[in-house]
């Protein structure tokens, strides 16, 4: 019998084939756990002869089924390394890699030319509340500024002015007067939001808004302080300002702020002075708005800018339509070198 089975053990081909040979001799209905049972019904003598014999079988059989089933598994496991084998000096397959937005791209740029001016990046909510964005900013009721064309407004219950989506990046600088005391550097990048489009005007685009609140600063600080980052930001030393008396609610004086182009390759870049064109618009932080945020503006002065950060963009990389950068087209962004 012992015999038999380890025979049968030797020729069991997988695990399935040994477990049922297993069964057959050693389950509980299996052949040699019968015999076992049968040692029960010996005489004394014929068990002590019979028993040795019988358990040592049994021992036989367990052991060439242990012995068995090692082999097997290791056939397995030798024939699944044959096929799964993993070639770690096949080349990757090329997966393809996003790069910075040109606007982030941008933005980085700005801040790293402020901070180097010694300005730190604030921020503020896009979605606002009305004085911020207009009120404390000196913007009365009736302005222009205000009207259903140019400003998104947010549903609110109808108990007071409803929220906005913030119109210019100006209510960072009463958010910065009213938690900061003076000296005050700071610029504050985002998104903004007016209900306009056409190629050079989409329904949101970028601002970055410089703002200085010190004692004994004037309209020079401000103009040096464009210069230079006008400058460093078109990587040019022949821009040349103009700074055209404006107005804005907030600031007194006001000036929007050119900057001299010229063409080069038949294209129209920065820098020279063939011609002019606005880039920002800035000037002195308004008296009222500066005593708006709790300071005293017979003690502290400053001033402030907004520049649209898409159009310093578009300047730099000679991009003509605005829309473009926010329709996330691939040939656009490969085309200006953006490599996806
Ligand atoms: N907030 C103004 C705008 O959106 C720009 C500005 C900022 C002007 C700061 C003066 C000072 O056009």
């Amino acid at each position: 019998l012992q015999s038999t089975y380890e025979a049968k053990v030797a020729d069991a081909g997988d695990a399935a084939a040994l477990e049922a040979v297993r069964v057959a001799a050693l389950g509980k209905q299996g052949e040699i756990t019968q015999l076992l049972k049968t040692l029960g019904k010996m005489s004394p003598d014929e068990r002590k002869t019979e028993g040795p014999k019988i358990h040592a079988a049994r021992q036989a059989v367990q052991d060439a089924i242990e012995a068995k089933k090692a082999e097997l598994e290791k056939a397995e496991l030798d024939a699944r390394l044959k096929t799964e084998t993993l070639d770690l000096s096949l080349p990757a397959d090329e997966a393809p890699r996003g790069s910075v937005h040109p606007v982030s791209q941008v933005m980085d740029e700005l801040a790293e030319i402020f901070a180097d001016l010694g300005f730190k990046v604030a921020e503020g909510p896009e979605i606002e509340d009305d004085w911020h964005n207009f009120g404390a900013l000196n913007i009365p009721e009736a302005h222009p500024a205000r009207a259903m064309q140019d400003t998104f407004y947010v549903e609110n219950d109808g108990e007071g002015a409803p929220p906005v989506l913030r119109t210019h990046t100006s209510p960072v600088q009463i958010r910065t007067m009213m938690t900061e005391q003076p000296p005050i550097r700071i610029i504050a990048p985002g998104r903004v939001y007016r209900s306009d489009s056409d190629a050079t005007h989409t329904p949101m685009f970028h601002q970055i808004e410089g703002l200085v609140i010190d004692k004994g600063v004037h309209l020079g600080h401000l103009k040096w302080t464009l210069e230079t980052f006008l400058k460093a930001f078109f990587e040019r030393d022949d821009i040349v300002l103009r700074l055209r008396p404006s107005y804005f609610p907030f600031t007194e004086p006001s000036a929007e702020v050119d900057v001299g182009w010229s063409v080069e390759k038949g294209r129209r870049v920065v820098g020279g002075q063939e011609g002019w064109m606005e880039v920002l618009g800035s000037g002195m932080v308004h008296p009222k708005v500066i005593a708006n945020c709790g300071l005293d503006p017979d003690e502290y002065q400053g001033f402030a800018f907004g520049c649209g950060i898409d159009r310093l963009a578009m300047l730099k990389y000679g991009m003509d339509d605005l829309r473009a950068f926010f329709d996330g087209d691939l040939r656009w962004l490969r085309h200006y070198g953006f490599n996806f």
